[in-house]
């Protein structure tokens, strides 16, 4: 029998989110991240999906990260996808650091498929954390930490940094200097990718994009942006330092991810439908 009214009531959020016939796996407090967090299975037609979602302001269910359970290493979110470009904007991918890890979507994505890159996870909360090892076959040691406080403790060079740092309210709080230590941890030829949810109506998004961008161009290079048209989607802002790769021949740095790495689908769908920039692309 639940007692916990509050308990109640976000279960119900899930089922209504997730279909009635969504299995709750676990529901449970991340101390760090500040919210509850819980791991739900469902199916959409023949597939099977896990999830990892929170409570965001207003009682607001969020998807953090999702795993198809018949191939756990395929990227469910577009953004994802979008994210993995970044191993074919760098020039090589030896190493790669993984800032914000929540249900280890790109890990699992990188052992398929990068098995030859190393990576590096960061994510400051324990709890998140440990769901991740028990529900989402993470099997790689994280560094527990704030990924600023990381990125300033550290000497480190990475051939790719992917920052998907999230919380209940939203995007994790950066500002310029984690920018500068984000650019300065990259190896010759490396790549950043920032996920940006929400950026067409969370006014917190421009200010911290703009700065990213500032932080690029005082270094001569170039950010480009990726979305899907309709603005609903994520928006991922990517800052290659090989000067050959700009927003004109993103296509052709997809070609190169599926010939290198064998992407499921030949990567079919991934820049369908997608606005490639220079430029913030909303006023
Ligand atoms: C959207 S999830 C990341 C999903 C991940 N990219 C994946 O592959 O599944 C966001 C994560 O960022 C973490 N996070 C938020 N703020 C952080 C910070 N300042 N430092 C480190 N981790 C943070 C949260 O704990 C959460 O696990």
């Amino acid at each position: 029998m639940i007692t916990d009214y509050g308990e109640q009531r976000q279960r119900s959020l899930i089922f209504d989110y997730f279909g009635s016939d969504a299995r709750i796996r676990v529901l449970r407090r991340a101390e760090t991240f500040g919210a509850a967090v819980f791991v739900v299975d469902f199916d959409r037609g023949p597939r099977n999906f896990r999830t990892l979602g929170s409570f965001g302001a207003g009682a607001q269910v969020t998807e953090q990260s999702s795993m198809d359970l018949l191939y756990p290493a395929r990227l469910v979110f577009h953004y994802e996808r979008l994210m993995s470009l970044s191993f074919a904007m760098s020039a090589r991918s030896i190493n790669a650091l993984l800032l914000g890890v929540g249900g280890a979507a790109m890990w699992r994505f990188m052992q398929a498929y990068l098995p030859d890159c190393a990576p590096t996870l960061v994510d400051s909360d324990e709890t998140i954390v440990a769901t991740a090892r028990r529900w989402f076959y993470l099997k790689h040691r994280v560094v527990l930490e704030a990924a600023q406080r990381f990125l300033a403790g550290s000497s480190a060079r990475y051939d790719v940094i992917l920052v998907d740092l999230y919380g209940p309210g939203g995007p994790a709080e950066i500002d310029e200097a984690f920018w500068v230590r984000c650019l300065d941890a990259l190896a010759p030829g490396g790549c950043l990718a920032n996920n940006w949810a929400d950026f067409a109506v969370n006014p917190k998004v421009r200010p911290m994009a703009d700065s990213l961008s500032a932080v690029a161009q005082a270094r001569g290079l170039e950010p480009i942006f990726v979305t899907r048209r309709g603005f609903r989607d994520n928006l991922v802002q990517y800052v290659p330092t090989v000067p050959e790769i700009r927003a004109d021949c993103v296509t052709d740095v997809l070609e190169r991810l599926v010939r290198e790495r064998h992407i499921p689908d030949r990567g079919r769908g991934i820049l369908e439908n997608c606005i490639v920039g220079t430029a913030f692309p909303i006023a």
